[in-house]
């Protein structure tokens, strides 16, 4: 037996001032996207932007259905018609942000563990790191890669070589 420890190196930003402005605008485009949740039953805004390689940006926000599991993380909604619109184009980053009764929330918004499977494949599908910007009202979390989110994650191909 041996013991094993995984590392995630994880940036914290005090502002979002110290981001790259490129960062700084689509972390904004995220926090905009929280006005458009449809969160009539967790009352939790959410939005997403997503910067694809090509420059465009594609925001998404949590669609939720009476029906709970029907709807969608704000994650999801942005990358998958990210992917359904340039199914060849490989993602950048994504910022998330959160928000309640309009005012967005203090502490960072990290992506559920469905949304984390889901970026991880479309970073394996491109081989490009997918950069992830978690934010809060003033402070921001960064990590390089979806692989920092998702440690000793499912991967059917390794089952197949
Ligand atoms: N939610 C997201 O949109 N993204 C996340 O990463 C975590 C949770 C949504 C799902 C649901 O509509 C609401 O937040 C409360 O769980």
């Amino acid at each position: 037996m041996k013991n094993v420890e995984l590392r995630i190196a994880v940036k914290e930003f005090e502002s979002k001032q110290e981001l790259p402005l490129e960062l700084q605008q689509l972390l904004q485009k995220a926090e905009e996207a929280t006005q458009s949740a449809y969160s009539p039953y967790s009352k939790f805004n959410v939005g997403a932007a997503v910067l694809l390689a090509n420059g465009e940006i594609i925001c998404g926000s949590n669609q939720e259905n009476s029906a709970y599991p029907s709807g969608l993380c704000a994650e999801r909604v942005a990358m998958f018609y990210a992917s359904a619109k340039y199914p060849e184009v490989s993602i950048k980053a994504i910022a998330v942000s959160s928000a309640i009764n309009g005012q967005l929330n203090e502490n960072p918004v990290y992506p559920c563990g469905s949304c984390r499977q889901a970026l991880l494949e479309s970073e394996m599908r491109h081989g490009k790191p997918i950069q992830v910007l978690m934010g809060g009202a003033t402070r921001v979390q960064t990590v390089e890669s979806i692989k920092d989110l998702l440690p000793l994650s499912f991967d059917l191909k390794e089952f197949k070589k």
